[in-house]
């Protein structure tokens, strides 16, 4: 029986790999799978199985899953594809005997106006259906998607956003990949769907002070009207769909579809989530 990791030249795959083995399981009990094999040379050198998947290519997914084996399925970064391609692995692995799947999902994904939501929803509910065990991390915002912030406010001194009082309750992917690991290795977890997000929702004047305190100068949150936000962003030179996104999700933020705190990431991994100040501080 092997564990197989999907995406692993992706950040949060590749720290998936390296949760698994810190968790003990052996290298050639794994298998990191990618489209382009070659950029696995370091997990190959360490004795990590790796084999080639592609979610737009069933017939990779059969040739690797062996009965028994436990799928860890990244959900993709294609927007707009992603229902056929979690589809096109979800059936292929069952075809070829899988025991469990664990997806990656988003927070609330079957109820949330998350604008990110529906594709998760769709892939949740075809993942279900199928009758294959499953495991759902619905994983809640990374801490490093503020990781620009940080070079941003040392320029500009603030942080501009649409986010009005929203907070985030986000975890480092390393917390988020601990997770993935534990929820691979323990089997009673399936047919359970967990909300993953940080142990603290912080606001964005405290991402402010946080990254002022790591530059060591002061940075101030400039909250914006969505209209506003929309119109720099559009003088910045972005295409309107680009800007109706960003902006989205600010809108998300200020309505809170990110900002709530379950545990469940704490709970999985035994340890608390790593703090706002410590997810940031490698982009200084
Ligand atoms: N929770 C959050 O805050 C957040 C933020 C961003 C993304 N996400 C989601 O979480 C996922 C993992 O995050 P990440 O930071 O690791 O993203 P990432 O670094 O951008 O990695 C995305 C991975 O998906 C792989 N991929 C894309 N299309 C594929 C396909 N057709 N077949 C096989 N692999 C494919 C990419 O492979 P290649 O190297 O071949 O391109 C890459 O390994 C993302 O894909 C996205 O769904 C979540």
């Amino acid at each position: 029986m092997s564990y197989i990791v999907t995406a692993t030249t992706g950040h949060l795959g590749r720290l998936i790999v390296e949760a698994l083995l810190a968790r003990g399981v052996t290298p050639a009990g794994i298998v990191a799978t990618a489209r382009n094999t070659e950029k696995l040379s370091t997990l190959s050198d360490i004795g990590v199985r790796t084999a080639a998947l592609d979610y737009e290519k069933p017939e990779s997914v059969t040739a690797i899953v062996e009965p028994g084996d436990v799928l860890m399925l990244v959900s993709g970064s294609e927007l707009g594809q992603r229902v056929q391609q979690h589809s096109n692995v979800i059936t292929a692995a069952k075809e070829a005997g899988v025991s469990r799947i664990v997806y990656t999902s988003a927070p609330n994904a079957t109820t949330s106006d998350l604008l990110l939501a529906p594709e998760h929803k769709a892939t949740e509910e075809f993942l279900v259906s199928s009758g294959v065990p499953f495991t759902i991390l619905r994983n809640g915002w990374y801490t490093e998607n503020y990781a620009g912030e940080v070079s941003k406010a040392r320029q500009s001194g603030e942080i501009v956003a649409s986010v009005g009082h929203g907070r985030v309750a986000s975890a480092s992917r390393a917390d988020y990949a601990d997770a993935a690991a534990a929820a691979l290795l323990d089997d009673s977890l399936s047919g359970q769907t967990l909300e993953l997000s940080g142990d603290r929702a912080w606001s964005f004047d405290e991402l402010a002070s946080t990254i002022g305190t790591l530059i060591g100068s002061e940075v101030a949150f400039r909250n914006l009207t969505p209209a506003e936000h929309a119109e720099m962003l559009t003088g910045f030179g972005l295409d309107e769909p680009t800007v109706a996104f960003v902006v989205g999700l600010d809108s998300n933020i200020r309505d809170g579809l990110l900002g709530e705190t379950s545990g469940d990431l704490a709970r999985l991994t035994g340890k608390p989530t790593t703090p706002l100040a410590v997810g940031l501080a490698p982009s200084v």
